[in-house]
């Protein structure tokens, strides 16, 4: 059985089915958000790494993408932020000319229980997690739809992944805030997924799971830690950063024309509740 820190992926070779495709993965300077970068550069994406403050990782993050023979950038913008997200896609639109892949990554936690919850935390969560979506999905729709299908490229006009989690439908005491703003964000997916389906715009989340990063660190840090959380996890391992960025070259892809309107749960089963496997 995987201990904390060995977990082993099944090794791949990756194709390059996204050659020429220009990508866009805010929160990207760690986590899930710097696996996804990486492995859409992998895949043959030119990529955007936007980060809020950690610039020295977004360079190295971006000097690694470049070492697959893409290009890459890396773009400070908080993502709440109307008027820097609205910069942060004209330099990319200047630096690229265009957006393929939008990837909305970008979240964060205020925990508290509800009646501790400031309005401060209620907002940040918000504010990050789903208006940041909002605003970078409507950018990139304005260039998907001036621009439209680029046939030597991709069969789509344009691609969203909205970073969603195991807790758009798993209730979550003392992360109202999170919680709200995860279930938020599959009415607005699904809903830019209608509206967008006839402009060839796909839109789909991806719901992760207990990954391995800095945001949950005290979930799996320790082997006492790491053991509970596998009470909650069917598959019996924590899930790595590259476990999502493997989905999102998929949804990205292609390979997934005919999905639109989804939200791939990557969760090691967490979602098929385990506290009834026995009983009930
Ligand atoms: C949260 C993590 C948590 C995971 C599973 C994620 O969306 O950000 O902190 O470990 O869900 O509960």
């Amino acid at each position: 059985m995987p201990t904390p820190h060995n977990t082993t992926l099944p090794s791949y070779a990756c194709p390059q089915i996204l050659a020429g495709q220009k990508a866009l993965v805010t929160g990207a300077s760690s986590g899930i958000g710097k696996a996804v970068a990486i492995g859409l550069g992998r895949a043959g994406a030119d990529v955007v790494v936007n980060y809020v403050s950690n610039e020295e990782t977004a360079r190295e993050i971006v000097s690694q993408i470049e070492s697959f023979g893409v290009k890459a950038l890396a773009f400070k913008a908080d993502v709440s932020k109307e008027a820097e997200v609205q910069a942060m896609f004209k330099a990319m639109l200047d630096a690229f000319g265009t957006i393929d892949i939008l990837v909305a990554n970008a979240g964060l936690q205020r925990d508290a229980p509800i009646d501790a919850m400031t309005l401060e935390q209620w907002n940040t969560v918000m504010a990050v997690n789903l208006t940041g979506q909002f605003l970078c999905a409507r950018e990139a729709v304005k260039e998907f739809k001036r621009r439209g299908v680029r046939e030597d490229i991709s069969v789509a006009a344009g691609k969203i992944i909205c970073m969603s989690s195991v807790h758009q439908i798993i209730p979550w005491a003392g992360h109202a805030n999170y919680a709200a703003s995860k279930g938020a964000i599959n009415m607005l997916m699904q809903s830019m997924a209608q509206e967008l389906a006839p402009l060839r715009i796909r839109v789909n989340s991806i719901a992760p799971g207990a990954i391995r990063t800095p945001i949950n660190r005290p979930a799996w840090e320790t082997p006492e830690a790491y053991a509970k959380l596998m009470d909650l996890v069917p598959y019996n391992r924590i899930g790595e950063p590259e476990d999502i960025a493997q989905a999102a070259v998929f949804l990205a892809s292609d390979m997934a024309d005919y999905i639109t309107g989804t939200t791939l749960f990557v969760d090691g089963g967490m979602t098929c509740y385990p506290g009834f496997d026995e009983g009930g």
